[in-house]
C-alpha cells in the first residue's frame, strides 16, 4: 500500500508547522551557492503545500525567515527577499487552484515595502479560500510576538479595557499573531538540527516534535507522509494516563 493511503484521514494533525532548514548545506554539498539552495527550497514549499491540501490538513505554517535571519550577510537577505516576491507572484495560481488562503505572521513592517505589498496582494486575493490556511512566518520571532502581545495587553489594562485579574490563557492567545489559528499538533524540522530557533514557543506547548535529517530542498510529499504516519503512531496524553484515554 502506498504511504499516502496508510494515513488515517480522521486522525490528521489539524495544524502542521515546519522549520524549513538546510538550504545552505544542501547547496554546499552540490558545490553551489546558498542562493541556489533557497531557490530549490521553494519547490519543496509547493510540494508540501499541495500535499497538505490534498490530504485535508487545515493549517500549515512555514517558518520562512526569522527575526534572527536579518543578521545574515546583506546579499543573502536580499536574495531571500527577492525570492519571496517571485514565489508569491508565481504561486498565487497554486493557491487559487487549491483553494488555499494565504496568511502571514511576524514583524511584517520590517519587510521591504515591495515584499510587503506583494504579500498583502496575495493575502487579499486568497482571503475567501476555504480548503486550507497557509501561514508564512516572516521576520518572525516568538519572543517578539510574546513581547508585542504583552504590550497590547498592558495598553488595554491601562485604558480599562481588560482588568488584570481576567487575564488568562485565552486572552494571551488572542493577542498573539496566531490568534486565528489552533495550537500546533505536529512540528517538523528538517536538516537534522534539533532546536526550536524562536518559533511558536507558546503555540507548540503540546505539539508532537518530529526531526528529520532530510535537507529542506530534498523534502518531498513522501517525507511529509512519513512524518504524519509517525505522528499517528504516537499517543497524545496531554498529562493524562494512557488508561484514561482508552
Ligand atoms: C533555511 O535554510 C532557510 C532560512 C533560514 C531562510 P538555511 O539557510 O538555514 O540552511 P543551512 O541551515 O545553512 O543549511
Ligand atoms: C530557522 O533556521 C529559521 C528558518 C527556518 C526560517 P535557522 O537556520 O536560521 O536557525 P538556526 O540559527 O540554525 O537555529
Ligand atoms: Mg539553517
Amino acid at each position: 500500500m502506498e504511504l499516502k493511503d496508510q494515513i488515517h484521514k480522521d486522525q490528521l494533525p489539524k495544524h502542521i508547522a515546519i522549520i524549513m532548514d538546510g538550504n545552505g548545506r544542501w547547496a554546499k554539498q552540490k558545490g553551489r551557492l546558498r542562493a541556489f539552495g533557497h531557490e530549490s527550497g521553494t519547490k519543496s514549499v509547493k510540494a508540501v503545500t499541495e500535499a497538505c491540501a490534498e490530504l485535508g490538513v487545515q493549517h500549515l505554517t512555514l517558518y520562512a525567515f526569522s527575526t534572527e535571519n536579518w543578521n545574515r550577510p546583506k546579499l543573502e537577505v536580499q536574495t531571500l527577499m527577492r525570492l519571496l516576491i517571485s514565489s508569491l507572484k508565481k504561486e498565487i495560481k497554486t493557491l487559487q487552484d487549491n483553494n488555499i488562503k494565504l496568511n502571514a505572521i511576524g514583524n511584517l513592517q520590517a519587510l521591504p515595502s515591495k515584499v510587503h505589498k506583494e504579500l498583502q496582494d496575495v493575502i487579499d486575493k486568497t482571503k475567501t479560500n476555504k480548503r486550507m490556511t497557509l501561514t508564512l512566518a516572516l521576520s518572525y520571532g516568538s519572543r517578539l510576538e510574546i513581547t508585542d502581545a504583552l504590550k497590547d495587553i498592558c495598553d488595554k489594562v491601562k485604558n480599562n479595557i481588560i482588568s488584570p485579574e481576567n487575564i488568562d490563557e485565552y486572552i494571551i492567545n488572542q493577542h498573539l499573531y496566531t490568534r486565528n489559528l489552533p495550537d500546533v499538533d505536529l512540528l517538523i524540522r528538517t536538516s537534522g538540527e534539533q532546536r526550536i530557533s524562536n518559533f511558536l514557543l507558546w503555540q507548540i506547548a503540546y505539539a508532537e516534535l518530529y526531526f528529520t535529517e532530510v535537507l529542506w530542498p530534498d523534502f518531498s510529499k513522501e517525507d511529509l507522509y512519513i512524518a504524519i504516519l509517525n505522528y499517528q503512531n504516537r499517543e497524545r496524553r496531554f498529562g493524562k494516563t494512557s488508561e484514561q484515554l482508552s
